[in-house]
């Protein structure tokens, strides 16, 4: 990855320091190697994987491996490219496809959160409370505010998966009939898809919360390795959920708006 570089100097230790501006991000395409996908970003692995993709995949390109496993090569490359850049215009290019797979995808992430990372970092703060000098009250803190995190997160995805998913699906499958129940006219009238687009930023101060506390608040380690392994995860589902909210703030819900008004403007 080509990284810019800019250096300038500080006027305190009349030092260069060195200051990473955004990385100037190269777009993974058809042609590329799968395997230099991973070398480029290995933030990667378990996004590829949640798109049916497993490791193994020798020099194949990335066309190759998708047509092996039976996916929609152009898919596959909007959302890793969207992964790796905040760039609207991979959002854009989401919104072609259609809302049922989008959804379907984020299903699996949802999957991935509660089932491998969310008890990993769990493992890992009780690795940490073993093995750390922490007074009872820092004990109590760490625990709590996990606990709360989960319970919040865990809230979240399950009012996406019994309420918002299968509105949207609902939404987009209508639009493409051109037609309007009147249960679902009473939906969108009471229960319109903007009253949900605040949702995430609870959940994304809440862990912002979490990570202060280990670095800021805690008694200093002899040892921080175990403290930096439980922030390194928390770092790593931060811009994982931060990816995914953008999907389903900046690809989803906008198209579920414009869908929501064609179809009330049948009914006029
Ligand atoms: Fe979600
Ligand atoms: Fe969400």
């Amino acid at each position: 990855m080509l990284t810019q570089i800019i250096l300038i100097p500080s006027t305190s230790t009349k030092k260069f320091v060195l200051l990473y501006s955004k990385a100037l991000i190269m777009h993974i395409t058809k042609d590329m190697k799968m395997a230099d996908a991973i070398h480029r970003n290995y933030l990667l692995l378990p996004v590829i994987n949640r798109l049916g993709i497993q490791l193994g995949f020798q020099d194949k390109t990335i066309e190759k491996v998708c047509a092996e496993n039976d996916l929609d090569t152009e898919f596959f490359l909007t959302i890793i490219n969207a992964f790796m850049d905040t760039d609207d215009s991979f959002s854009e290019r989401l919104q072609a496809h259609s809302v049922r797979d989008v959804v379907s995808y984020l299903l699996k992430t949802h999957t991935y959160y509660l089932e491998r990372i969310i008890p990993e970092i769990e493992n890992r703060i009780n690795l940490l409370i073993q093995h750390s000098q922490l007074t009872k009250e820092e004990f109590i803190l760490v625990k709590n505010f996990f606990e709360e995190y989960k319970k919040e997160l865990y809230s979240h995805i399950s009012l996406e998966e019994e309420q918002v998913y299968p509105y949207m699906v609902e939404i987009a499958e209508a639009y493409r009939k051109k037609s309007l129940s009147t249960e679902l006219l009473d939906k969108i009238n009471h229960y319109p898809i903007s009253s949900y687009q605040k949702e995430h930023s609870d959940i994304e101060a809440k862990l912002f919360d979490l990570k202060n506390i280990l670095i800021k608040y805690l008694t200093t380690p002899n040892d921080s390795y175990l403290r930096n392994r439980v922030l390194m995860e928390l770092f790593t589902l931060e811009q994982d959920l931060s990816d995914h909210a953008r999907i389903e703030n900046m690809v989803l819900v906008p198209q579920i708006i414009e869908m929501e008004t064609a179809l009330l403007a049948l009914k006029k």
